[in-house]
């Protein structure tokens, strides 16, 4: 491959061709920033989901998980900050019309610098960046921006309008009833799905019987109308977050972050993924709710950029939904606190969030699994692409393929079929050569494939090949099942 953009639009094509990802319907020239999963796509983000959920529930005897709804009462987004502070500062360019997130707009031109060999001079800028963004100098940025000469792609110019925030939620409209004033039917569509937790604090630890530390974690959709949304599902306007927010005493989250820090990026190395891939980025404006944060990156094509974050975010918000509501949001700790020998007694938990965009995930590993390969040997030219996925991963654990349409191999295939099909997801084929087939199965990421062919019948051995090495070996027909079942562990 060329390069890092040449990889990237072969990802991309690789996923539609594929049944991964289309783009929102696209019999009308699709929607900006907004993605579909295909039939291979939706089953490798469940994977990937249910990784996410088992590791964070099922391994955690004081996590538990919920389910809330996307539309909350809009009091919550007053609350939680987002109605005066969920801005980006963007700016316009006057001849094109057309809209930039300030700091993309910089890092862009940062890139095209590194690109030049001017390193020392991108990382000038992007320091000079951070600092105006987290003094919120807008004059200051804009003036960087006119010192830079930074040009919008589309006009070529830099006739810029100033800075302003603009609002990242979607709202609409709730019930049948209409309103003299709109403002009293209007909901939001959640940008995060955080805050869910955060209003079911009390009922989880009261009828759940949870006592601190515990994490309340969740899986769902979040929209926010990004500005700038491109780099294909890196940044959509509908998107999924698995989120987690561990509650603590006050006073031990320097530990706690810490701890979660560690365990997150375990995580991520847990599936194989190479360390070098990761790198831990320290926020330097903190959002208006966080103490500390930082963000795991990870390599993607287009370079290093934010994965997952972690936020120590104090008791900000339990703070605000009780202030708002009225309703206390208090928690009693009758451990004894050693310093004065009584209970802690009654406080507002602190709270460690991590916070994981799921559609950001695949793309990490569907970007790392990708591989086009060149198997070309003096007789012949030849080349695969491969997706390396984890097995546990993996869209279809194992393709069963008859070598031919006859000879009771089809029905011998089905044994194996029936045999398999209730522990993971198998697929059956018998159209094509086999080598054919075992491509096919290679650009859908599938670990094995097993062929039936007509020393099955006499001795009951089929041959099963490994994608990634392709090598292949005879088994006997009856461990393929346990063979699979300990590679998906
Ligand atoms: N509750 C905290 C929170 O939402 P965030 O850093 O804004 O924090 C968390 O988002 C994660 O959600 C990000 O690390 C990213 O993986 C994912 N994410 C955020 N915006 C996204 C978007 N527009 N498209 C896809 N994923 C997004």
């Amino acid at each position: 491959m060329a390069n890092d953009t040449n990889r990237f639009q072969a990802i991309i094509s690789h996923c539609k061709e594929y049944g991964f990802i289309f783009p929102s319907s696209e019999i009308y020239d699709g929607l900006q920033a907004v993605y579909d999963y295909g039939q291979m796509g939706a089953e490798l983000k469940k994977n990937i989901r249910d990784y996410w959920w088992k590791s964070m529930t099922q391994l955690n005897d004081n996590i538990v998980g919920i389910d809330a709804a996307i539309f909350m009462h809009p009091t919550t987004w007053k609350a939680s900050g987002h109605v005066d502070n969920f801005n980006d500062p963007m700016i316009d360019n006057k001849d094109s019309k057309k809209r930039y997130r300030v700091d993309h707009l910089i890092e862009g031109h940062a890139e095209n610098l590194k690109t030049a060999g001017k390193e020392a001079e991108a990382d000038a800028l992007l320091a000079a960046m951070d600092a105006l963004l987290a003094k919120d100098d807008f004059a200051g940025l804009k003036q960087l921006i006119e010192d830079y000469k930074i040009k919008c792609a589309v006009s070529e110019t830099c006739n810029w309008t100033d800075i302003r925030q603009f609002n990242l939620m979607f709202s609409t409209e709730f019930g049948s009833t209409v309103s003299s004033d709109a403002e009293d039917n209007k909901v939001y569509l959640r940008p995060e799905t955080a805050q869910g937790i955060f209003v079911n604090f009390l009922n989880v630890q009261k009828t759940g019987r949870m006592k601190i530390p515990f994490g309340i974690a969740q899986v769902g959709k979040a929209f926010r109308n990004e500005i700038v949304a491109r780099q294909f599902i890196f940044r959509m306007r509908e998107f999924e977050q698995m989120e987690m927010q561990f509650f603590i005493r006050p006073g031990t989250q320097k530990e706690w972050y810490e701890k979660w820090k560690e365990t997150r990026l375990n995580w991520h190395k847990s599936l194989g993924i190479p360390a070098e891939k990761y790198r831990f980025h320290d926020h330097v404006k903190l959002a208006h709710y966080a103490d500390a944060a930082c963000d795991i990156e990870f390599e993607f094509p287009m370079g290093f950029k934010e994965l997952e974050g972690i936020h120590s975010r104090t008791d900000f918000d339990l703070k605000q939904h009780q202030e708002y509501s009225k309703k206390k949001q208090q928690y009693f700790d009758n451990d004894i606190d050693p310093a004065t020998g009584k209970p802690y007694g009654n406080y507002i938990p602190y709270v460690i969030e991590t916070s994981i965009g799921l559609d950001r995930m695949f793309l990490a590993v569907i970007s790392q699994a990708y591989e086009e390969q060149d198997l070309s040997t003096p007789e012949k030219t030849d080349s695969r692409v491969v997706l390396h996925l984890p097995a546990k991963l993996a869209p279809i654990k194992l393709a069963v393929l008859p070598l031919t349409k006859k000879d009771g191999l089809p029905e011998l295939a089905e044994q194996l079929m029936a045999e398999c099909r209730p522990h993971f997801r198998c697929f059956y084929e018998e159209k094509d050569s086999i080598g054919k087939r075992y491509r096919r199965m290679d650009a859908l990421g599938t670990p094995f494939c097993v062929t039936v062919d007509h020393q099955s019948l006499t001795d009951g051995t089929v041959t099963i090949r490994h994608r990634d090495s392709m090598e292949q070996e005879r088994v006997k027909m009856s461990e393929v099942r346990e063979l699979v079942m300990k590679a998906i562990g």
